[in-house]
């Protein structure tokens, strides 16, 4: 099969490098992909948002199956569009993909079906907003409606911090016109633990568990990033959390999809809170995340392809997922000054120090091709992962692998993991 796979992060290296190992596969392209991403696909400099072109692209390849890793593509649609021109796809359609794409959507969902998640109130004006303020719990958290590329959320510890929270949602539109409606929250408290799962608009695959640290700085300071470091799994993700989450919160999510109507294909991602009155939901993403992928894919012993092949067909009650017993560190390679202002271009070397070692990965994340080198290219630039038999191996080497690469303006958390060691 020819594949197609659409985005060019480190999730979606991580994605190729999974889907590379399935025998199905005679050819892979990647759009827009990246320097890393080359190594296993063809590279097509189409954006993820130029719909016309990827879908003009796949007919003229003949793409056997397409795979829609980001959400901004799923949101608006792209997995209707390769349907359309009878093409299969890996991914929400976009009345699913309105799981992650309103937060407002995916509250009144949680509340008519009573899954667990944090109370909360909607509005559509300011000023209704800062009425309820008024009275309001506090701390209070911000959500603004839409897509704002993960940044959307304000966490506001008293009254005056909310009210300037609620002006920067909605009247100076920081987020754009996902401040257009907005979620006013009730603030819990607990470990994160992130989920993947894969569905297939009936059925639930639970993936193993993992948790992100988005901060910028060590010891969970500073701004809020895409992500800066994963470990899988997470320790607190207990047996028992496991079977409540299974019965109160995934099969309930995914019947009250089709129950609305929007069956839902593709990676559910449940952003989930261990609260002292049980875990919450704190939000769904509708695909992989990124970079949780990155410690989850390279654990996994399934064929990629097969498994989302079942998501797409229904027939995902057929598979169960494998994953190896052991844990996984990534730890993100960053050009100084991301998430707010860094410098591009400057050359990556010791990237062949991976070649070959069967536990370590360098995914890219930010990375280009100039003048015969691969050279930065974004914010993130590459996500160091390695395998060790627990966490704390996990740790060590993949800290270790993070000194075999060097590139200017190179910055990292030195803290990913490190609070499980000490729990
Ligand atoms: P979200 O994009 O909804 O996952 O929010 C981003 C981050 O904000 C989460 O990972 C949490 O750390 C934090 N957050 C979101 N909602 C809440 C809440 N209700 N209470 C406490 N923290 C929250
Ligand atoms: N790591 C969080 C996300 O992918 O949204």
């Amino acid at each position: 099969m020819d594949v197609l796979v659409i985005g060019g992060g480190g999730r979606e290296h991580a994605i190729c490098n999974g889907l590379s190992k399935s025998k199905k596969i005679t050819k892979m392209y990647c759009a827009p992909g990246n320097a890393g991403i080359a190594e296993f696909a063809e590279c097509v400099p189409i954006g993820v948002m130029e719909f016309d072109k990827l879908v003009a692209f796949a007919k003229e390849k003949a793409i056997d199956y397409v795979v829609v890793a980001p959400d901004d593509p799923l949101a608006g649609g792209l997995v209707d569009e390769f349907e359309k021109a009878g093409i299969r796809s890996f991914g929400p359609r976009k009345n699913a993909a309105i799981l992650e794409g309103s937060k407002a959507f995916s509250k009144d969902l949680m509340k008519k079906y009573n899954i667990p998640t944090a109370q909360y109130d909607t509005f559509d004006d300011a000023e209704a907003a800062l009425a309820y303020l008024e009275t309001a719990k506090m701390p209070i958290v911000l959500k603004a409606d839409g897509l704002a590329l993960g940044k959307g959320v304000l966490i506001c510890k008293d009254k005056e911090e909310a009210k300037a929270g609620v002006k920067e949602i909605m009247e100076d539109k920081k987020f754009g016109s996902a401040g257009n409606r907005m979620v006013v929250e009730e603030f819990m408290t607990g470990r994160e633990v992130s989920v993947l799962t894969f569905v297939d608009g009936k059925t639930i695959r639970v993936m193993t568990s993992a948790q992100d640290h988005k901060r910028a700085g060590d010891g969970d300071t500073g701004l809020n990033t895409g992500g800066m470091g994963t470990f899988s799994p997470s320790p607190f993700y207990t047996e028992e959390v496991d079977k409540f989450c299974r019965e109160k919160i995934y099969q309930p999510t995914v019947d009250a999809m089709r129950a609305e109507g929007r069956e839902f294909r593709g990676v559910i991602f449940f952003g989930l809170m261990l609260t002292e009155d049980g875990p919450k939901v704190l939000e769904y993403n509708a695909r992989f995340g990124d970079p949780e992928t990155q410690v989850v894919l390279p654990r996994m012993k399934n064929d990629l392809l097969e498994v989302m092949e079942a998501c797409t067909d229904g027939t995902l009650d057929k598979i169960e997922l494998e994953f190896e017993d052991n844990a996984a560190v990534c730890v993100v390679l960053a050009s100084d000054g991301y998430p707010v202002k860094y410098e591009k271009g400057y050359e990556i070397t010791g990237l062949e120090n991976f070649k070959g070692k069967d536990d370590y990965f360098c995914f890219h994340a930010g990375s280009a091709f100039k003048d015969g080198k691969i050279v930065t290219n974004g914010g993130r630039v590459l996500g160091v992962t390695a395998k060790g038999a627990t966490l704390k191996e996990a740790r060590a080497k993949a800290y270790d692998a993070t000194e075999w690469v060097s590139f200017g303006n190179k910055y990292m958390r030195h803290d990913i993991g490190k609070a499980i060691d000490e729990a």
